[in-house]
């Protein structure tokens, strides 16, 4: 399973990235938003600067909803690195533009996904990556993770080539939980990336191993 951080953040991204764990960034509106780049000019530099730090697939999301916009700015975005991958809304003007993307080698990233039946659609237009969003589920009492199965199944079955990216991702086990479910990718803040570290019978097993190093040596 690959790992992506889904942050616009550019300090995050190079910790992510030091551990040697990272294999590529999501971003959205609201995460460009919430570090303050605003205007097209820098935002298209602020991704430059995201694929500066990393090699892996950078998502950088379109705003327009309309078929033309999208595909404008789609090609826009997907010409400032050959690691962008345009992140594209599961509504009716973004599948057909997915399909055009496909068709022109432009990889996409299929966002706010929250079915089966948009995974299926998604996938037949020739969506590179596809996002369920676990958490959002979850907030309105749904089973986020039952989604990532039901999807890794179909795309079993019928040979689907996109890929799975679990998001919206919120804590270290919703981690464990799409790895256990077929998710192909998973993105998250780097919170829950280095959640996964933590056990308190491992911070017990080395305080332990280094004081009787320490006894021994005295
Ligand atoms: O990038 C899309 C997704 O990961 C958003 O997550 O936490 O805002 O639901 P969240």
């Amino acid at each position: 399973m690959k790992f992506f951080i889904d942050t616009a953040n550019l300090a995050d991204i190079r910790e992510a990235r030091d551990l040697g764990i990272l294999d590529g960034v999501t971003t959205n509106p609201s995460l460009m938003a919430k570090e303050g780049i605003s205007g097209e000019a820098n935002i298209l530099k602020h991704y430059e600067a995201i694929c500066q730090i990393v090699d892996g697939d950078v998502s950088a999301e379109v705003i327009a909803t309309d078929y033309e916009g999208i595909i404008t700015e789609g090609k826009r975005l997907a010409a400032l690195a050959p690691n962008i991958v345009v992140k594209v809304p599961m509504i009716k003007d973004g599948i057909k533009a997915i399909r055009y993307f496909s068709d022109h080698d432009i990889r996409t990233n299929c966002t706010l996904v929250f079915s089966a039946g948009q995974a299926i659609l998604a996938a037949k237009a020739g969506a590179t990556y596809l996002s369920p969003f676990i958490g959002r589920i979850d907030d309105v009492n749904w089973d986020g993770m039952d989604l990532i199965l039901q999807i890794a199944e179909i795309y079993a079955i019928q040979g689907y080539d996109t890929e799975i990216l679990a998001a919206s991702i919120r804590n270290s086990k919703h981690i464990v939980d799409a790895a256990r479910s077929g998710a192909d990718v998973v993105t998250c803040p780097l919170s829950a990336i280095l959640g996964l570290i933590k056990h308190p019978l491992t911070d017990i097993g080395l305080a332990q191993f280094l004081n009787d190093h320490k006894k021994a040596n005295a």
